[in-house]
């Protein structure tokens, strides 16, 4: 990991101040480099890492970190990772912009790999992790969006890059089909885990942990899984307030939206979805279960659980 942020930071570089300036400021931020991990500990199933897997990982960093510049101007989100976010300091425009440039100086790195299968997975996985944000903001303010739909979003939105990282590790390593397939499998679930966890924590967690606000979801009129769970289950009266919080989409009523959620088990509920994907990733990978590497892997999808941050 030391030597991707060492790719990551020489890889930045551009002759215009701004750029460094604001991509510098997000990627020196403290992420967790989840994605970039998980390029590395597939290809440690295989031959093991080389300085190509180093590359992959800053391509898939940038392409997430691109897409946190981008997502956090269409939520109005002014936190992330404890800090101000890239829009509150320099502005909507710089935001989106650079995340522009973090989106193309990961292709021009990736055509460097001169591998047609690596462009084809970073290539869909990009374009569908736009499907998924603009799905979901089709979604917005919506009471009546199903299960379906909302496990359909954080697919696209965030499962989808996940598996991309796991996939390229196997892919960069001459894995078969079979081995690409079960890492593609356990990428895409351990997303899967991963967001809905993100949706629990954004109504439940501690602020100072999550370095977000508690309650933006909620403030952006996105129906998640925990409150599409509460409104299904809850009284009627629980249910009217919860539909009202999200078409107003406001957090006026917080307080009683957090005690419906309570009381219908909404978040346990999403939680044991969350578990249920977890344990599916981990089905995936079996066949490697007697590689001393494995482990981490399912460690990392005890981590999308019952993580804190
Ligand atoms: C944030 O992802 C966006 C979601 C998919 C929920 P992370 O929680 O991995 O973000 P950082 O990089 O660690 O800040
Ligand atoms: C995460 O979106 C997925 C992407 C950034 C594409 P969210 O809006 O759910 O995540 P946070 O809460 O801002 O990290
Ligand atoms: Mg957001
Ligand atoms: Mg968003």
């Amino acid at each position: 990991m030391t030597a991707v942020d060492t790719v990551i930071r020489h890889s930045l570089h551009s002759e215009v101040p701004l750029i460094n300036q604001v991509s510098e400021y997000i990627i020196h931020s403290g992420g967790k480099r989840l994605r970039p991990a998980l390029v590395l500990l597939s290809a440690n199933l295989f031959q093991g890492v080389q300085a190509t897997h180093h590359q992959l990982a800053a391509i898939v960093e940038f392409i997430h970190t691109a897409t946190l510049l981008h997502d956090d101007v269409v939520d109005e989100s002014d936190l992330r990772r404890g800090k101000s976010t890239a829009n509150h300091v320099f502005g909507n425009a710089a935001s989106v912009l650079v995340g522009d440039f973090l989106y193309s100086r990961a292709f021009q790195m990736m055509v460097t790999l001169q591998n047609m299968r690596v462009m084809e997975i970073l290539a869909e996985a990009t374009n569908t992790i736009s499907e998924g944000e603009v799905l979901q903001l089709l979604n917005v303010r919506k009471v009546d969006v199903t299960e379906e739909a909302y496990l359909k979003v954080i697919h696209f939105k965030t499962a989808k890059l996940f598996e991309a990282a796991t996939r390229l590790g196997a892919v960069m390593s001459q894995a078969n089909p079979q081995q690409e397939q079960g890492l593609a499998a356990y990428g895409m679930h351990l997303g899967t885990a991963f967001q809905l966890i993100d949706d629990v924590l954004d109504l439940s967690g501690d602020p100072a942990q999550i370095g977000k606000k508690l309650g933006n979801d909620l403030a952006e009129g996105k129906p998640t899984l925990p409150l599409l769970y509460a409104i299904q289950h809850g009284s009627q009266s629980e249910a009217a307030l919860i539909k009202e919080a999200i078409t107003q989409g406001d957090l006026a009523q917080l307080d009683a939206v957090l005690s419906a959620l309570a009381s219908t088990g909404a978040l346990e509920y999403v939680r044991n979805v969350a578990r249920g994907e977890a344990m599916k990733a981990c089905e995936a990978i079996a066949s490697f279960a007697q590689h001393p590497h494995h482990q981490a892997l399912v460690d990392l999808a005890d981590f999308a659980v019952t993580r804190q941050y």
